[in-house]
């Protein structure tokens, strides 16, 4: 009798053997403190998945001897990981600003670029004349590059329209692009990310606009999952974003803020206060907020690429809060403006270079623990039985050379719901 034949065997879609290594984290919620290192490595094992799931992760003669795959995949001594989670990225855009990049290497700052009418408000004039069809065009290109770079789950943030038609126009794009390509986006309304120019001498107005008209009309609407808030002096201070926050929990929307990038304003502990899934960038924390995170439970997103951006001088304290038993995820936080990347591999580096942190912590800070920050590390973010098959094959021989390789894209092969969604066969790693 042949293996194809043997009734005793189970039938799975797919078996990617071949492998020098699996490396993931395990678990189901956000990994902190001396966890986060913990990742599960096994050399010569391979990922049984059926339909959208993972079946079986094992040593690959075990799982030969209980499966019969319809395809087998060879990962021809390449490492196997968790497709990548961006926990913080502004994706829809148009127009970029490399302008303000040279600015920057002369000298200008960021908040001096936005208080002179660029930045920010720049990305929203291009927006708004933008049409749908243009704007979806756009991201969905974005969304292959995510993909050809390992990133399988991408959270999606609003907040270029600044005005309740333009909001609602981003984040039906954001909807159409998500039903329309593999990659996942997750939905975020941050319509409180700059005043708009018509609103820039009765700030007051705005707030009220987006308590009483956009954030009604969105959860109506129910595009978006998560309410975000660029909390910062020069933006919202801690009374408006207050305020926001107030009326997005009270209409079912999950929090994640960008907080304390620029100064030490409190927005850590404002996050934790308001039960936040996430509190992201944090250059300026102080030591009571990451108190206050560690306390309320609250997942630091570090996005390392932006203080290089913005040539600035603090950079986020991420060791300090892994040390204080946080349980941090990194992102790209890509954007026209403050960190022009897609590259979840070349944000490890970074948080290598300039967090302190291993090899094992930046895969589960870019996998399990981004996956926890949206909600979804029941679902996704580490290879287990029953979760979403969002699996890589990367062209490296072992999950340390990822965070240590700068600058290469070293995704070979990209599963997506159990479907084998980009592949490359025009390169494997020679050392
Ligand atoms: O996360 N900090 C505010 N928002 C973005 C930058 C957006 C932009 O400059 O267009 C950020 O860095
Ligand atoms: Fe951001």
């Amino acid at each position: 009798m042949t293996v194809d034949e043997d009734p005793h065997l189970e039938r799975v879609d797919l078996l990617i053997s071949g492998a020098a290594e699996v490396a993931t984290p395990l678990g189901a919620h956000a990994l902190s403190g001396s966890k986060l290192d913990a990742c599960q490595v096994r050399e010569g094992w391979g990922v049984a998945i059926s339909a959208d799931r993972i079946v079986s992760v094992g040593p690959t003669a075990d799982l030969r001897r209980v499966y019969r795959p319809v395809l087998e995949y060879d990962a021809k001594g390449g490492t196997i990981v968790p497709g990548f989670v961006d926990a913080h990225t502004h994706p829809v855009f148009a127009g970029t600003r490399e302008d303000e990049f040279e600015m920057r290497t002369k000298g200008a700052t960021y908040v001096e670029i936005s208080l002179s009418g660029g930045g920010i408000l720049s990305t929203v004039r291009g927006v708004r004349k933008a049409s749908r069809e243009v704007l979806l065009m756009q991201l969905l290109g974005r969304m292959d590059r995510f993909l050809e770079l390992g990133t399988t789950t991408v959270e999606a943030k609003s907040g270029y329209g600044l005005s309740t038609e333009d909001e609602l126009k981003m984040l039906g794009v954001i909807a159409e692009a998500n039903r329309m390509h593999p990659v996942d986006l997750v939905p975020t309304f941050l319509g409180a990310h700059e005043f708009p120019e018509e609103y820039r001498d009765r700030r007051g107005d705005y707030v009220d606009l987006l308590v009483k008209e956009m954030l009604p009309r969105i959860a109506e609407e129910g595009l978006a999952e998560y309410c975000d808030i660029f909390t910062e002096s020069h933006v919202f201070g801690l009374d408006d974003s207050r305020r926001i926050l107030t009326q997005a929990k009270g209409l079912g929307f999950r929090l994640r803020l960008h907080v304390d990038q620029l100064t030490p304003l409190g927005g850590a502990e404002l996050a934790a206060e308001f039960g936040a899934d996430s509190a992201d960038h944090l250059e300026c924390v102080t030591d009571k907020g990451i108190e206050a995170l560690g306390e309320a439970g609250v997942v630091p997103v570090i996005c390392p690429l932006v203080a290089l951006y913005l040539r600035q001088k603090q950079e986020v304290p991420g060791r300090r809060m892994i040390d204080a038993g946080l349980a941090p995820a990194i992102a790209t936080d890509f954007n026209p403006g403050s960190c022009y990347t897609q590259s979840m591999p070349e944000v490890m580096t970074w948080s290598a270079l300039r967090m302190n942190m291993t090899a094992g912590e930046v895969l589960t800070a870019g996998t399990l623990n981004a996956a926890a920050s949206l909600n979804r590390a029941g679902d996704i973010g580490s290879l287990e039985p029953g979760k979403r098959a969002d699996v890589l094959i990367l062209d490296v021989p072992n999950h340390r050379h990822l965070a240590y390789e700068l600058g290469r894209n070293p995704v070979r092969v990209v599963v997506k719901n159990g479907r084998v969604v980009h592949e490359r066969t025009d390169f494997q790693f020679r050392a």
